[in-house]
């Protein structure tokens, strides 16, 4: 897929300065990153678009810890931070589109501000839904579309241009993906109605 191998290279270019940047936009705060690890169950974990690992040293050790990216240079700067904290985590380049995990492998798939990148969204979705075990489930902490009516407008008119520069979009409907992609979705607002915790689990469980 061109668009996918054009944002995989964005990312390639901008993981030397991905830290400082994320700092610059939260702040120094990492109060959100703690969020979705208080919704982990089970023990093995698949992180999805884990860039330069800034969640893996909130994972416990009891956790097996698999983290994918599919920008190798985002994934560089995770493992010189594996090896710096002497984590237990296993780090491969692979694309979110395309899996190669066997199906109902992992007890929670974890993502945070991934699928704002992701080029085809519900494929990715649809990969996540098959590797979760029967039981799993999906947590995520992204951003999406507002749903108040200026900002709606202000994020689709900014969106092409933040797309151009950052490779993320800002108008992305991330709920109405799950639920198309075969999930039963809660969510609880983070900031404004913009930054989200996401829970899903798969849908043919509750029929
Ligand atoms: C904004 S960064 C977030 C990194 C990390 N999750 C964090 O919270 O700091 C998005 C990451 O998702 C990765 N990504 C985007 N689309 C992807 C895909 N289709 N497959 C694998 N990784 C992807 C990018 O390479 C990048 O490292």
């Amino acid at each position: 897929m061109e668009h996918s191998e054009k944002i995989r290279r964005r990312y390639d270019r901008i993981a030397g300065v991905f830290n400082f940047m994320d700092r610059a936009m939260t702040k120094g705060t990492n109060k959100w990153r703690e969020k979705p690890f208080t919704m982990i169950k089970g023990t093995k974990i698949l992180e999805i678009g884990v860039g330069t690992g800034a969640n893996l040293p909130y994972y416990s050790p009891e956790h097996q810890v698999t983290a994918i990216d599919f920008s190798s240079k985002m994934l560089r700067h995770a493992h010189n931070l594996v090896n710096e904290l002497e984590l237990n985590v296993t780090l491969l380049e692979m694309d979110a589109q395309n899996l190669s995990f066997d199906d109902h492998t992992f007890d929670t798939v974890l993502t945070s501000c991934v699928f704002c990148s992701v080029p085809a969204p519900l494929l990715g979705l649809s990969e996540i839904k098959r590797v979760l075990k029967p039981h799993g489930r999906l947590v995520m902490l992204e951003h999406v579309l507002s749903d108040k009516p200026v900002l709606n407008k202000i994020m689709n008119v900014a969106n092409p241009l933040v797309v151009k520069v950052s490779g993320a979009n800002i108008n992305r409907t991330t709920k109405f993906n799950l639920e198309k992609a075969g999930f039963d979705v809660e969510e609880e607002d983070l900031w404004l109605d913009i930054l989200k915790l996401f829970v899903a689990t798969p849908k043919e469980l509750h029929l």
